[in-house]
C-alpha cells in the first residue's frame, strides 16, 4: 500500500469515528433525551446570556463548542455567513438573528443527524434565513468568493487535513471577508500514541494542532492579519505533557 493510500484510509477512519460520536449526541436530543448541556441558563459557554436564555432550552443545549465565535465575528445586517461544522445549529441561529432577513447563513456538517437537529432547531426558533448543507469542510459545498464571514466552533481540530480546511475557507470567502473561529489548539506536538486515541480525538483533544503551526497553516492558505484573540480552558492530552486549550482566532482575506 502506498503512503497516500495509508493516509487516505486514516482520514476516512477519522471522519467515520467523529461522525459516529456526534451522531449519538444529536440523536439524544432528537429523541428528547437530555444531553450534557454546554449552554444553559447557568453556563452560557461565553455567549451573551440574554441571547442564550431567549432560546428554547433544548435548542441552547445543542452546543458542543469551545467558545463564542459569533461575538468575535462582529456580524452586520445583510452579511452572508458560513459555519464550518455547524452541529445542532446554535452558532448559525445566533448569526441569523444578527444578520437579519437581508442576510443569509449556511451551516455545513458531515453528520446527517446533526443536520436534522439543526433544521429542527431553526424551525423551532422560526428562522428562515438559514440553511444546512451536507458536506465535508475539506471540500466545501459552497461557491467561491461568496461568503462575508466564516465561523467555526470546535471543529477544525477534528479534521485530518486542516490545511485543506483553511484553503477551502479562503476559496469561498470574498475579498475583505473575515475568518473567525473558536477551536482547540495545543502548546506542543501531539505524540503519535495520543493521535491514535480516537475517543480523545473525537472529544476535541488529541486532534489539536500546535498553535504556531495552526496560525502558519492559516497564513499559508493566503489569509492575512492572523492572530489569536484570546485563549481559554486547558486540558492535558492523555499520555503526554502537552496541553490542549481553546483559542479564538481571526484572519482576513484581503
Ligand atoms: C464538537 S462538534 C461542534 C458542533 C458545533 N460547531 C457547536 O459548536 O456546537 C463538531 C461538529 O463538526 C462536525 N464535523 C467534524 N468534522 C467534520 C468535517 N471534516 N466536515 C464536516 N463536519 C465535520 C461534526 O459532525 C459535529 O457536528
Amino acid at each position: 500500500m502506498t503512503t497516500n493510500a495509508v493516509i487516505q484510509m486514516k482520514d476516512i477512519d477519522i471522519h467515520e469515528e467523529v461522525r459516529e460520536h456526534y451522531a449519538k449526541h444529536a440523536t439524544s436530543l432528537l429523541e428528547g433525551r437530555a444531553e450534557q448541556a454546554c449552554c444553559d441558563s447557568a453556563c452560557t459557554c461565553g455567549y451573551p446570556a440574554t441571547e442564550i436564555n431567549a432560546l428554547p432550552e433544548d435548542v441552547a443545549q445543542a452546543s458542543w463548542g469551545c467558545g463564542d465565535p459569533v461575538s468575535l465575528a462582529a456580524l452586520k445586517p445583510g452579511q452572508r455567513v458560513l459555519d464550518l461544522g455547524s452541529g445542532g445549529g446554535l452558532d448559525c441561529l445566533l448569526s441569523a438573528q444578527r444578520v437579519g432577513e437581508s442576510g443569509w447563513v449556511i451551516g455545513v456538517d458531515m453528520t446527517p443527524q446533526m443536520l436534522s437537529l439543526a433544521w429542527r432547531n431553526a424551525a423551532k426558533v422560526g428562522l428562515r434565513n438559514v440553511e444546512f448543507r451536507y458536506g465535508h469542510i475539506e471540500h466545501l459545498p459552497v461557491e467561491s468568493d461568496s461568503i462575508d464571514v466564516i465561523l467555526s466552533n470546535c471543529v477544525i481540530n477534528l479534521s485530518p487535513d486542516k490545511p485543506a480546511v483553511f484553503r477551502e475557507a479562503y476559496r469561498v470567502l470574498r475579498a475583505g471577508g473575515k475568518f473567525a473561529v473558536s477551536d482547540v489548539v495545543s502548546d506542543g506536538d501531539i505524540p503519535t500514541a495520543a493521535l491514535a486515541d480516537l475517543d480523545s480525538l473525537a472529544g476535541c483533544v488529541s486532534g489539536a494542532m500546535k498553535e504556531s503551526d495552526y496560525l502558519d497553516a492559516i497564513k499559508a492558505a493566503g489569509f492575512e492579519d492572523v492572530r489569536v484573540v484570546d485563549r481559554g480552558q486547558h486540558t492535558q492530552v492523555p499520555g503526554s505533557n502537552v496541553q490542549a486549550y481553546s483559542a479564538r482566532v481571526e484572519a482576513f482575506k484581503r
